[in-house]
């Protein structure tokens, strides 16, 4: 298990370059089994969930070449269709490759998901939209294993409780090659949903509405042998070098990224008091001086501010001018990471919901240790501005959503380097 050793103090200045999308990749890796063919995946960042992935992939019966963020994936060998246990076990994304599984062999079987301890994170949406679809969804053992048989799968209309993304993204699978039209409402809208059935239609699906509440799925009976596809850049991860560079202070290019899907996050940017030049596929931030506070801020689904940057905003404003109120609305344990802060001589009060940050004169670098991936990431920009030495332990959870992150805030002149242990 690795750590990151951070020596604070460094302004931010140069250019980096944004990869693919994590939650985008996940799901498309998972998709690939729909065909019985060859998908070739490019800007794939290569973290430890999508390792994950692929060994589930591998676990099945494909064949997967890795290049330098390429993928080309073979399912034609696919033949198994229960997911490994303890590969289920490492990732919560392991869920969504039971949608491809109903779709291409009618039948599926998954352990109860892992991921990162963001609190309960059940899978009921999933289930109870198969159950609608007219699929036998088993418990065998105790819910540890979730069986389902899709023979006799038909289309219907899904009203979602919540506009999951994984529910969102498992019925919009498994209605690909289900003959029929299936309508979900109050979908997710998320721009990872678009990534995906951007990819699908590739693949010769029939979708319409993705980005809106509504989409409509209807079967077809064959899909493309040969697929290639583009993943979008993270939008979490452009987010989160903003919120760096606008906290560190200095002058910062974040390239390669799609600025439409960072609306929410800019305009809060702007609120503390950065300076932005914002273009379509980059964006250019100044922060010069310390930043304001800001009155409330919630996370909610997009294109309101995401749950998956509310860390690394509450970490930008632990040096601001006065008092400011984050709300989480989405997960109940992402505030994991508010003790560790605090440990740096963070002034952050409030429940597990809601946080009263007020800025302080200056933190000092300690031993602080990662429990979740966002949450890890603001630990690290912490770390930026301590003074001393800070050791983010625990590399491991940011390593499944950040590729090379020590060498990216290198470039940008941060003191940073990642310590084998
Ligand atoms: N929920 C249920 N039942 C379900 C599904 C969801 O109660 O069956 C609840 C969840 O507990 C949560 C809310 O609905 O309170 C929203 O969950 P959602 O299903 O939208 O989240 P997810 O699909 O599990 C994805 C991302 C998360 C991101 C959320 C919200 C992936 C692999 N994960 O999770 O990303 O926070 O959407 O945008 O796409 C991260 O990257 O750090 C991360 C956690």
């Amino acid at each position: 298990m690795g750590k990151y050793v951070i020596k604070g103090g460094n302004k931010l200045n140069g250019e980096i370059i944004v990869g693919g999308a994590k939650n985008s990749v996940l799901p498309i890796i998972a998709s690939t089994v729909l065909n019985k063919g060859i998908t070739i995946l490019k800007n794939v960042p290569m973290l430890l969930d999508t390792m994950v992935a692929i060994d589930i992939l591998r676990h099945l019966g494909a064949t997967i070449d890795i290049g330098k963020n390429t993928l080309v994936i073979n399912t034609k060998t696919i033949y198994k269709t229960c997911v490994d246990e303890e590969l289920s076990n490492k990732m919560r994304s392991s869920v969504i490759f039971l949608g491809s599984l109903l779709s291409r062999f009618r039948e599926g079987t998954i352990y109860l998901p892992g991921g990162c301890n963001l609190g309960s994170r059940p899978i009921d949406f999933h289930l109870n939209a198969f159950e609608k679809m007219n699929m036998k969804v088993d418990y065998p053992k105790d819910y540890n294993c979730i069986k389902i048989d899709a023979k006799n799968s038909k289309p219907t209309d899904i009203t979602l409780p919540l506009a999951s993304v994984g529910a969102t993204q498992n019925i919009i699978l498994a209605s690909v090659l289900t003959k029929g039209t299936t309508v979900i409402k109050n979908s997710a809208k998320e721009p990872e949903i678009v990534d995906l059935v951007s990819f699908l239609r590739e693949m010769g699906a029939c979708i319409d509405g993705e980005g809106t509440d509504t989409i409509k799925v209807t079967g077809v009976e064959h899909l493309k042998n040969v697929v290639e596809y583009t993943i979008m850049p993270d939008r979490i991860e452009a987010g989160t070098f903003l919120f760096m560079g606008a906290l560190c202070g200095g002058d910062i290019k974040v390239n390669n990224i799609c600025s439409m899907h960072l609306q929410s996050t800019l305009y809060i940017l702007e609120k503390m008091g950065v300076d932005l030049l914002v273009n379509n596929n980059e964006i250019h931030l100044k922060s010069s001086k310390r930043l304001n506070p800001v009155e409330y801020v919630e996370t909610n689904p997009y294109p309101n501010f995401p749950t998956d940057l509310q860390p690394q905003l509450v970490t930008s404003l632990l040096l601001s001018r006065g008092t400011s109120v984050v709300k989480e609305n989405m997960f109940e344990a992402r505030n994991i990471y508010i003790n560790e802060l605090v440990k740096l001589g963070a002034n952050v009060d409030g429940d597990n919901k809601t946080f009263i940050v007020t800025g302080v004169d200056g933190l000092h670098g300690t031993k602080l240790f990662a429990k979740d991936l966002r949450g890890g990431a603001s630990l690290i920009q912490a770390g930026l501005v301590a003074c001393g030495e800070t050791i983010v332990e625990n590399a491991k959870y940011i390593k499944r959503g950040y590729e090379k992150i020590d060498k990216k805030l290198s470039l940008l002149g941060a003191d940073i380097k990642y310590v084998k242990s």
